[in-house]
């Protein structure tokens, strides 16, 4: 059975661009794969966070995991800070990193971009989430678009290990979703909707109310022509509209064109808003049974336990083929 692992960052609340670029295309592997889905924290505190507010969206995290459809009895769900071995993994990882293949990655330079007192752990990121993925002999990582580059540099390391200490890691393989694998923001549709979006207008979070849904979609930036066509270039506010409403309906973007064809923006957004809406509204229900029962640490309890036996196991085969410490 091939494995599949995938993390989410607990960075704020969850975003329509995480459920369609991520989350919803993990429920139907847990049958065929052997699956790891993990709450990346590590990785959260890159960047500052709020004590309070980040042990909320962890556990926020794990329970939307559950809603959207992770049976944490068939699924590996756990928290990576849980599990030691991502941080020991990690540090190995960075060792086997080059500077220039690190400061290559865009998702560094856009994060740091204009920042003063920018962490030395932001840079360093991407070895880590190669150690997170590795750890488990994992084949396939399904992700959005964004995190493609990060994965070519988790295939690099482990080839660059495995030529020069021991064939160890299998070569992980990215799946990226052809329609909805990038989300773009409601407010400025050239940029990825992201969690830590400052205007809030711009995302729509999974635990949004319907109100909310409206009013963002409503208030969505678009254009003066009044046509409803994709051309992400020059129409990309219509576009990821249409991107959203054509994954979330699974209806193809051309049925969606016609079927709005000498319509106007207001009843198109207003039936974008509606799909959306009708797509969250079964996972918030699940998700406010979940977030305040003792079952959640129960799982997260069990997945933290199963996931240390398997990474420590593949983090002994990594020390025993570097020479660390003595052999066991
Ligand atoms: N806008 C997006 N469209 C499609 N997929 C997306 N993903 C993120 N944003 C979009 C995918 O969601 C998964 C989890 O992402 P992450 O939490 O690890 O970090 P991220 O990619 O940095 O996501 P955010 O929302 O932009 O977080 P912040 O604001 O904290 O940086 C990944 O598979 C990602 O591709």
């Amino acid at each position: 059975m091939k494995t599949i692992f995938s993390g989410i960052q607990p960075s704020g609340s969850l975003t329509l661009g995480n459920y369609l670029g991520a989350l919803r295309h993990f429920p139907p592997l847990q049958d065929e794969y052997k699956c790891y889905f993990c709450i990346v924290d590590q990785h959260a505190i890159t960047v500052p966070q709020d004590r309070s507010e980040l042990r909320k969206n962890i556990k926020s995290l794990a329970a939307l995991y559950i809603a959207a459809g992770i049976d944490p009895n068939k699924s590996t769900l756990f928290i990576q800070s849980e599990v030691a071995a991502h941080a020991q993994g990690g540090w190995i990882m960075q060792c086997i990193s080059y500077i220039g293949e690190l400061e290559r990655m865009t998702q560094f330079k856009d994060k740091s971009h204009g920042k003063e007192g920018v962490s030395a752990a932001l840079f360093t990121y991407p070895p880590l989430m190669a150690a997170d993925i590795l750890l488990y002999n994992t084949d396939i990582v399904p992700v959005g678009d964004d995190q493609k580059q990060h994965l070519e540099l988790t295939r690099d390391l482990a080839d660059r290990f495995n030529k020069k200490y021991n064939d160890i890691f299998t070569i992980p393989e990215p799946r990226i979703s052809e329609v909805g694998a990038r989300i773009m923001s409601l407010q400025e549709p050239t940029k990825k909707m992201s969690k830590s979006d400052e205007n809030k207008k711009a995302t729509i979070f999974i635990l949004d109310d319907h109100k909310q849904i409206e009013k963002k979609i409503k208030s969505a930036v678009t254009d003066s022509e009044g046509i409803v066509s994709f051309d992400k270039e020059n129409k990309p506010g219509v576009s990821n509209l249409l991107t959203i409403m054509s994954v979330l309906s699974g209806k193809p973007i051309k049925q969606l064109e016609k079927e709005f064809d000498g319509k106007g923006y207001g009843e198109f957004k207003a039936s974008v808003a509606n799909v959306v809406i009708d797509a969250l509204m079964p996972i918030q229900e699940k998700y406010y049974q979940l977030i305040d029962s003792a079952k959640l640490d129960d799982y997260l309890d069990q997945g933290a336990e199963k996931a240390t036996i398997v990474a420590n196991k593949m983090l002994r085969k990594i020390e025993n083929a570097m020479g660390l410490g003595r052999k066991r």
